[in-house]
């Protein structure tokens, strides 16, 4: 066992749940090996408590470092506005610059609110747009978050996130009153989505979805989704806090040609410094100011500092082409890694944000078993990539080089029918479980 290790089982001790994020927790990665803990990240080099270094080809601190770690640009602006005072009585003069140039970004949208994560940034839009139209329920497609608003869909059926990116959520101490107010619908079922639509007319506050996660829209869905919520006058939010910023400067949303009421940003937006923003029409965003949304850090001004930063560093660099360039041969190498060592996978995802799934027996021994492997290799690694402007061509070269070795030690595992003995510890995790 290393630092990192030990720590984290005292973490277990003292904060319930070891981590603040599921996605962080080293049990979905590859439990009692997994380097917890980190004291140095930059570019996509992470060094652990240990000393020993890491090339980060997995989440890129979950989505949120899109140019890689302490990225130099960004940094510089932020230790200016360290230097010159993060916190005053009175406000960041950045945020009506960023606001300037989101709404100029996004030109259906005129005013911006900001919060500081993609949780509570989500929970502010749907409190608008439950205000502007005085109604309850929501209708969603995909994962929102963790507040009640969301959660409250498992209330009626605990299989009804299923689907939805994070399935077996549990909504312990959401309010049982709130059962029935959120309805999933799938991406991409546009039939699925209109039966709710009709079922619910006249009732609905909201309509929620990602623009894009693992497959592209198929034709007519979003457009539905538009049309019959412009037809019931409901507010269309659309989620870019995974999305955003990564296929084109600004919402994915963009690309498909919808303008939503109101579109969410966080994560990828300021670069591993918090930062969120909900954007959205006058008319809609206007009712911000009949409801109390108010929140002292969320006037902090490295948020709307390290926004301006980032937004400058992706449109100066190209950074989305880099992105998909760097995303697509991660995919193209996976298919012909296991293509040559016979193992069946499922690739899925968009370029920047792909991932792949064993199409054998015990697949999350598997999943653990390649985690294992390429971290022998010094490869944080999992079946996923996010893309960041960091990953350079040796990187990618690296990583796949690595890639096909793991391959061949996993052929041998299927071939055995027990790839779980090859593990050095246990399988990890694929969803929401209490930790012993
Ligand atoms: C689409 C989407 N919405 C909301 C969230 C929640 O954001 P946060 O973890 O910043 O609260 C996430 C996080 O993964 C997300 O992918």
């Amino acid at each position: 066992m290393g630092k990192s290790q030990k720590l984290y089982e005292k973490a277990k001790r003292l904060i319930p749940g070891g981590t603040q994020l599921l996605s962080k927790r080293p049990e979905m990665f590859l439990p009692g090996l997994w380097p917890a803990y980190y004291e140095e990240a930059k570019g996509c080099t992470v060094r652990d408590l240990d000393g020993k270094r890491y090339i980060d080809m997995s989440h890129m601190g979950v989505g949120s470092c899109i140019l890689g770690y302490a990225d130099k640009d960004v940094n510089k602006a932020v230790n200016a506005t360290v230097d010159a005072g993060n916190m005053s009585t009175l406000n960041a003069p950045e945020e009506i610059e960023l606001a300037e140039v989101l709404t100029k970004i996004h030109p259906w949208a005129k005013m911006a609110r900001y919060a500081r994560t993609g949780g509570e940034s989500m929970a502010i839009a749907v409190r608008i747009a439950r205000a502007y139209t005085g109604k309850d329920i929501v209708l969603f497609c995909g994962y929102h978050g963790w507040s009640d608003w969301y959660l409250s869909s498992n209330l009626s059926d605990d299989r009804s996130l299923d689907g939805h990116l994070l399935p077996g959520l549990e909504p312990k101490g959401v309010p049982r009153q709130l059962k029935g107010t959120a309805i999933p619908f799938n991406y991409n079922d546009t039939k699925g989505f209109l039966k709710l639509a009709g079922q619910y007319k006249g009732r609905i506050a909201a309509v929620v979805t990602e623009p894009i996660r693992n497959v592209y829209p198929k034709k007519g869905f979003l457009e539905t989704l538009r049309s019959e919520t412009r037809k019931q006058k409901i507010p269309l939010i659309i989620d870019e806090i995974t999305a955003g910023w990564r296929l084109c400067c600004g919402g994915a949303h963009k690309l498909f040609g919808i303008e939503p009421d109101l579109a969410v940003f966080a994560k990828a937006m300021s670069n591993g410094f918090p930062m969120a923003a909900v954007i959205g029409r006058r008319e809609v965003m206007d009712i911000a100011q009949e409801t109390f949304i108010s929140s002292t850090y969320w006037t902090d001004r490295i948020g709307p500092v390290s926004a301006l930063a980032t937004i400058t560093k992706l449109r100066k660099c190209h950074v989305t082409e880099h992105l998909e360039t760097v995303g697509k041969k991660i995919q193209e190498g996976w298919r012909r890694l296991a293509s040559e060592h016979g193992i069946r996978i499922e690739i899925s995802g968009i370029y920047p944000l792909g991932h792949f799934s064993f199409k054998h027996k015990e697949p999350l021994a598997l999943k653990t078993l390649y985690t294992q492997l390429m971290l022998q290799k010094g490869f944080l690694a999992t079946n996923a990539f996010y893309a960041s402007y960091a990953h350079k061509g040796e990187h990618v070269d690296g990583y796949l080089q690595a890639a096909g070795e793991a391959f061949r030690a996993i052929a041998i595992a299927i071939e055995s029918g027990k790839p779980a003995k090859y593990l050095k510890g246990p399988v990890c995790h694929s969803d929401f479980k209490r930790l012993a």
